[in-house]
């Protein structure tokens, strides 16, 4: 083994990145055993110094990151500080200076990942980031890697652990999306402000990158149509259940039928109880992957949280640290197809749609006059006579496959309709 250090510099130290510095520290034989040469800190740069940090000498820490990336002694940065910036100058000022990039910083990948992977390639340097795409989960390597020779058609994800546990929630004992959401902040999955979870920026980020990964193609976080789950109510819970489903909060990648273009989206949808998704409980992430020759996969763990972010992280150094020993370095970007995205409009789907609607003769027939004409074919219809009376009653409309573009000229007619009295939900159907 080799005796010198390859010294790594820690870009963040807070929730995961205390957790990277603590297996560092403690497996750090046998990370040395598996990587070939001894793997040191050599620099921890934070923002608030003064804090206590156990196990991390004092003398490594510093508040200037751009120093620290600058060095020149350094073979690998590992940035767990987020966002943008200094997030992005940090990574490429690290690959100037020689050293490869260990990353979990979904947002900064889903914006720029084209650049980023230049700029490794360009500099001879390893970019990897698996811990910013469902925590602990294996994923990127797979899909970069052990899928490399496949042909994946399709992705399926839970990539958002806060939502997963509220929709969970809200299945599993009727409460309303805020009641759900004030559980998961007391228990500490929800940030004090989640819109980012909950609106699906998050998963929006993570289906970028997942989309990219898997059809080697540039699918950048604009491209991504995103719908987020704050208006999911305990009343669609119920026609989930009388259709055999639940609903849950998907990123889903697609490749179109005829493999000229891919489609990303992230919004809430029913998914049959029998689909392995479904199973998903509390804040675990999951991804199903469709290839021609693998069949059905599915990668199931902890999304979120820093033991098991660093878990991926570390997976990621030793990954990078073999590689710099061994002079070469891994798989680099693979966005060779340029397929474009296509808009939301074009996604094909199923859709619930659950009407207000007057209770007379011809009003269902007016209703799947208008799906008619939109070319949208209806699969079941299911009407009740509301409680409260008043001559209106509830329509429930299942779909065929159709298109957003369809569906949604569809819904605009039903609300000119004058025995229409509202929509009160639209829900697309998926996994069946
Ligand atoms: N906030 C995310 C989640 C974890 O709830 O899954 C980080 O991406």
């Amino acid at each position: 083994m080799r005796t010198r250090p390859l010294k790594v510099a820690l870009l963040g130290c807070g929730v995961v990145g205390s957790e990277v510095a603590r297996i560092m520290t403690t497996h750090a034989d046998d990370l040395a055993a598996r990587i070939g040469a001894p793997v040191e800190l050599a620099g921890v740069a934070v923002r608030r110094p003064s804090k206590v940090r156990a196990g991390i000498d004092p003398a490594l820490v510093t508040t200037d990151a751009t120093a620290l990336v600058k060095r020149g002694d350094i073979d690998v940065v590992v940035e767990v500080i987020g966002g943008i910036e200094p997030a992005r100058a940090l990574i490429t000022t690290a690959f100037e200076h020689g050293a490869s990039v260990v990353s979990a910083n979904k947002a900064l990948l889903a914006q720029d990942g084209a650049a980023l992977h230049a700029a490794a390639d360009e500099h001879d340097a390893d970019l990897y980031y698996e811990a910013a795409v469902a925590g602990a989960i294996p994923l990127i390597r797979p899909l970069r890697e052990s899928l490399a020779g496949d042909k994946v058609n399709r992705v399926l994800g839970i990539v958002n652990g806060t939502t997963n546990f509220i929709l969970d929630k809200m299945d599993s004992t009727g409460a309303g999306y805020q009641e759900a959401l004030d559980e998961a902040t007391a228990l500490g999955y929800a940030e004090a402000d989640p819109t980012a979870d909950v609106e699906g920026f998050d998963a929006a980020a993570k289906a970028a990158i997942l989309a990219g990964i898997a059809f080697h193609t540039r699918v950048r976080l604009d491209d991504v149509y995103r719908e987020g789950m704050i208006e999911v109510t305990a009343a669609d819970f119920a026609s989930a259940k009388a259709m055999g489903c639940t609903i849950k909060l998907l990123a889903i990648c697609e490749r179109a039928a005829d493999g000229g273009s891919v489609t990303a989206r992230v919004h809430p949808a029913m998914i049959p109880l029998t689909h392995p998704l479904a199973s998903v409980r509390g804040a675990y992430n999951a991804v199903f992957v469709e290839s021609d020759a693998a069949g059905q996969l599915m990668f199931y763990g902890p999304g979120a949280g820093g033991a098991p972010t660093a878990s991926a992280v570390l997976g990621d150094l030793v990954a990078v640290c073999r590689n710099k020993l061994s002079g070469a370095t891994g798989p680099g970007d693979s966005a060779y197809t340029q397929l474009p995205v296509s808009p939301m409009g074009e996604v094909v789907t199923r859709y619930h749609i659950s009407l207000d609607v007057a209770d007379k003769p011809g009003v269902l027939a007016q209703v799947a006059t208008v799906f008619a004409e939109h070319g949208v074919s209806i699969d079941t219809v299911r009407q009740q006579g509301r409680l409260d009376g008043g001559g209106d009653a509830s329509l429930v409309v299942v779909t065929h496959r159709a298109s957003d573009a369809s569906l949604t000229g569809t819904v605009e007619a039903l609300r000119n309709l004058d025995t229409v009295r509202g929509v009160a939900s639209i829900m697309r159907v998926e996994g069946e």
